[in-house]
């Protein structure tokens, strides 16, 4: 292990061309009012999870810095979006659909021209392998087409009248005014985004702050935003949260609030909401999934679902699998064939092709997750792989901790980190009472294949958690599924076709089916007086 550790860091003229790194970037530049400004006062520094070899040293890579706004400048582009959304007369939320899919497709062909300088910060920022950082990129691509998609399907259907008791009527769906939108380090693209867009495709204009980490890829996406949306349409800022979001939210004037992060920093912030009734959320938050695996189970399968469950870019998922529940008949065989597939997995810089185990990007992440090993440790736990829990600087070697017990912190917390507990069961009903008693709920996993088990298993946890996989790993795709979580996971569903509900209401006009109104209607929509009021049909 100290030998891998040792040439785990590479020198930087071991970093293949294309992915080295220029001078740090000194980002100054925001967002606002359709301008990007320039910030004259504190920047926040921005380093890598990747360190580099200098001479017998190891250093931290300085990638740049970021623009640390304070709460007045932040609250301009709160203004701004404000202004765009003109108490829902601006010109954003009352243009057609079709007009309003046309500036998003716009923007996404400008988006699609920094894909390389985005997957590049992606690695560098917090250490995502080049496939998956790739796949970040494409999968938001994807996503912005699947929602252009889904809005068509959406408005065609609202292109129609109804006619129900004597009642004509036509429903669209409306925006709800300024939305808030801040995502997650772990996905700084992918989940911003899959509330962004449709947040601005349905009319919301939108106040976004990067992740905490992952700050930088939003550069090269600034002009594109900058020139694809009417001015205060879409505004950036960066900066501390507690500085900046909180004086958003403390103004009342947020209608939507989209966060993924800790249910502790969401409902913070909603608190300081004057008027939480006005205040419409989509949350993605914390989650504890487990991984039940039963007796009569296909072991291989098992392990080898539960191994990217567990340890995809190193458990820093929501949707990893952060504890096993493992049938005492099947622990001996499941903990060998997973240190074996474990051992497989290769360590390495996120460019490093087959790389799956890099640096994390979270100060102190290695310390916590040290403190939590020698909890468990100090409980009766062990470390059971090879080289376990080993770390040089920011990164660490994944630990499978065995046998984990209730009274270890390691059972509760959500280690958001390689990780692996493993906790041995006889009795089916101790893992039901886990899932029951959680303050979490958003997805579990069963391994298992026979029909009474998991039949009886599905019916005890549909009421718990958002999704049940069965013999497969926890996971948000595809993203046309419903995405959610209960108790302290979530609160809103999304998904393609659910995003644009939960950024939007339904309104109805209506009138009485008689002639007079009847041939009010047909001449607003002959003579193009409305566009609410329309039976367009977008192809
Ligand atoms: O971090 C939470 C993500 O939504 C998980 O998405 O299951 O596709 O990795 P994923």
């Amino acid at each position: 292990m100290d030998r891998l550790l040792d040439s785990l860091f590479p020198s930087a003229e071991n970093i293949p061309e294309t992915w080295r790194l220029g001078a740090p970037l000194e980002q100054r530049d925001y967002l606002v009012n359709g301008e990007l400004k320039r910030w004259d006062g504190p920047l926040a520094t921005v380093r890598s999870p990747v360190w580099l070899k200098e001479g017998t040293e190891e250093r931290q890579v300085l990638l740049g810095s970021a623009p640390l706004l304070d709460a007045d400048t932040a609250l301009t582009a709160l203004d701004a979006a404000v202004q765009a959304y003109d108490k829902g007369r601006g010109a954003w939320p009352n243009m057609r659909v079709a007009e309003r899919i046309q500036h998003v497709e716009t923007f996404l062909a400008r988006m699609r021209e920094q894909r390389q300088a985005v997957v590049k910060l992606l690695m560098w920022e917090i250490g995502k392998n080049l496939k998956d950082s790739e796949k970040e990129f494409d999968r938001t691509c994807d996503y912005i087409v699947d929602t252009i998609n889904a809005l068509k399907d959406l408005d065609r259907r609202s292109s129609r009248f109804e006619l129900e008791q004597g009642t004509l009527g036509q429903i669209r769906r409306a925006p709800l005014g300024v939305a808030l939108c801040m995502g997650p380090y772990n996905y700084p693209l992918n989940e911003t985004f899959t509330t962004l867009i449709p947040a601005l495709i349905m009319g919301n204009t939108v106040v976004f702050k990067p992740a905490k980490f992952g700050v930088l890829l939003i550069r090269p996406l600034l002009e594109a935003f900058r020139d694809s949306f009417p001015p205060g349409v879409i505004n950036v800022i960066y900066g501390r949260g507690r500085e900046t979001v909180s004086a958003l939210m403390a103004s009342g004037k947020v209608d939507v609030f989209a966060f993924i992060g800790t249910h502790k920093a969401a409902s913070d912030l909603k608190k300081l909401h004057p008027r939480p009734h006005r205040l419409r959320a989509a949350l993605g938050l914390d989650a504890k999934n487990p991984g039940i695996v039963l007796p009569q189970v296909d072991l291989d399968n098992a392990v080898e679902e539960a191994v990217t469950g567990a340890l995809s870019f190193n458990g820093q998922r929501c949707t990893a699998l952060k504890i096993l529940f493992v049938h005492e008949d099947v622990v001996e065989a499941f903990l060998d064939k997973f240190q074996r597939k474990l051992a497989a997995l290769k360590p390495g810089m996120p460019w490093e092709p087959g790389v799956a185990l890099t640096p994390l990007p979270e100060p102190g992440k290695v310390d916590y997750l040290d403190g939590l090993v020698a909890d468990a440790k100090a409980k009766g736990a062990q470390v059971l792989n090879e080289g376990g829990g080993h770390s040089r600087g920011s990164f660490f070697y994944p630990a499978l901790l065995y046998p984990v017990n209730h009274d270890m912190r390691v059972y509760h917390e959500e280690q958001f980190g390689p990780l692996v507990p493993v906790v041995p069961y006889r009795d089916l009903q101790t893992v039901i009472d886990y899932v029951l008693d959680s303050d979490y709920g958003q997805q579990l996993s069963l391994f298992g294949n026979d029909p009474a088990t998991i039949g009886s298993l599905v019916d005890t946890f549909a009421n718990q958690v958002g999704r049940i996989n069965i013999n497969a790993q926890c996971q948000r795709g595809p993203d046309t599924y419903p995405f959610n979580g209960r108790k302290n996971s979530a609160e809103g569903t999304l998904s393609v076709h659910d995003a644009l509900r939960v950024f939007s209401i339904r309104t109805l006009v209506a009138t009485r089916f008689q002639e007079a109104n009847k041939a009010l209607i047909s001449e607003i929509i002959r003579n193009r007086q409305s566009s609410f009021l329309t039976t367009d049909y977008i192809f």
